[in-house]
């Protein structure tokens, strides 16, 4: 499900996959070839969320916002794995997030970090560029080893290639729903609720 709210309508790129029981809602902005899997929330209800291109959001993920403070912003070529919640945070380029793991408020993760399985990233924290960030609550372990590296850089590509699969397949391309009167978003004024 793709639906406007107050009369901001999700944005799309080319070729996206949103999962026919995803709901992708309000001021959101999403990437060429990026993926929604089964099952996700990205509410653009109360803040704006950014997604960029080859970007994937495995199923069961939700994405939210915080009123007035914090938007979503998600770089290109991040893997968000299955499960996982991100709240009011920032993921630059390149990042995986592990299974089941938690990112809160005014967090920012680095350019090709790992966020391991599992973790509790807590509100505000700092991840340095290319490093493990893993625990409950999350630490800075250390710089990502070669395999590590080669794991976060496998699944964003994989997951271009899956959507494609899903087309092949005979599953639809995204498309956004058209407003007769669309309003700007919350970053160019629109008003929180
Ligand atoms: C990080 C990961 C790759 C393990 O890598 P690894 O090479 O075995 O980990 P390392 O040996 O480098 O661990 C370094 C430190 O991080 C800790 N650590 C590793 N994975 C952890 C996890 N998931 N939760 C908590 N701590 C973890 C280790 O205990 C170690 O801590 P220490 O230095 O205090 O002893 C794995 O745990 C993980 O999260 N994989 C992602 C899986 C996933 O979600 N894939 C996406 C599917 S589509």
């Amino acid at each position: 499900m793709i639906r406007p709210f107050q009369g901001m309508a999700p944005k799309l790129g080319s070729r996206n996959f949103i999962a026919d029981n995803a709901l992708v809602l309000g001021d959101v902005e999403l990437g060429d070839d990026s993926s929604i899997w089964f099952n996700c929330v990205v509410r653009g209800d109360v803040n704006y969320v950014r997604i960029g291109a080859r970007t994937n959001i495995q199923d069961m993920s939700c994405i939210h916002v915080t009123n007035g403070k914090w938007p979503t912003l998600i770089g290109d070529e991040v893997s968000i794995a299955h499960n996982v919640m991100l709240h009011g945070c920032s993921l630059h380029n390149g990042v995986l997030v592990g299974m089941s793991t938690t990112i809160m408020d005014g967090a920012v993760i680095g350019e090709g970090c790992l966020v391991a399985a599992g973790s509790l990233v807590r509100e505000g924290f700092q991840a340095p560029p290319h490093t493990l960030v893993a625990g409950w609550p999350a630490m800075v372990k250390k710089d990502l080893s070669e395999d590590q590296q080669q794991l976060v850089a496998s699944i964003w590509s994989r997951y271009v290639r899956y959507k494609e699969a899903y087309f092949q397949d005979g599953w639809p391309m995204a498309e956004a729903p058209v407003l007769t009167e669309p309003r700007p978003g919350f970053n160019a004024g629109h008003p929180y609720p």
